[in-house]
């Protein structure tokens, strides 16, 4: 038996004005969708922006529905309506935001595993690492730089 370390490394951004200006803007475009989000059982807005190598910007938010399991999480949203239209682009970065009804989200929020999963499957794909930006609604932004750092141990087409 042997005991191995996974390490990542990630960049903490004490604020939304902290972030370069490129990212800015896409974290505008997230905030800005996350206002158009379905969510009325939960009431908690997910806003994705992914930036393409053609400079398009693709956005998404969760969209919820009556039987829960059938709703959608923003950042499957935005990934899969970027590789439906634009198949042939890559993804440069993701920017994500998130807001409650209930109280001021001010820690980062990260996307869920099956979102992780999702996204994965692209920057596989791309054989290019994509930038991964999120935070609540207001407080520190944290990137990392790729999906596969969150998601360690990926499943993935060689398994099958
Ligand atoms: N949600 C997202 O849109 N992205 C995530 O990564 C986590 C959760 C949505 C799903 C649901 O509509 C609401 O947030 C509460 O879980």
């Amino acid at each position: 038996m042997k005991k191995l370390e996974i390490k990542t490394q990630i960049s903490v951004y004490e604020s939304f004005e902290d972030l370069p200006n490129q990212i800015q803007s896409l974290m505008e475009k997230a905030i800005a969708a996350k206002e158009k989000a379905y969510a009325p059982y939960s009431k908690f807005r997910v806003g994705a922006a992914l930036l393409l190598d053609n400079a398009k910007v693709i956005t998404g938010n969760n969209q919820e529905n009556a039987a829960y399991p059938s709703g959608m999480c923003a950042e499957r949203v935005a990934i899969w309506k970027a590789s439906s239209e634009y198949p042939n682009n890559k993804v440069i970065a993701l920017a994500i935001s998130a807001s409650a009804a209930s109280h001021i989200v001010k820690e980062p929020v990260a996307p869920c595993g099956a979102c992780r999963q999702a996204l994965s499957e692209y920057e596989i794909k791309q054989k290019d690492k994509i930038e991964v930006y999120f935070m609540g609604e207001t407080g520190k932004v944290i990137n990392t730089h790729a999906v596969l750092d969150l998601l360690p141990l990926a499943f993935d087409k060689s398994f099958l």
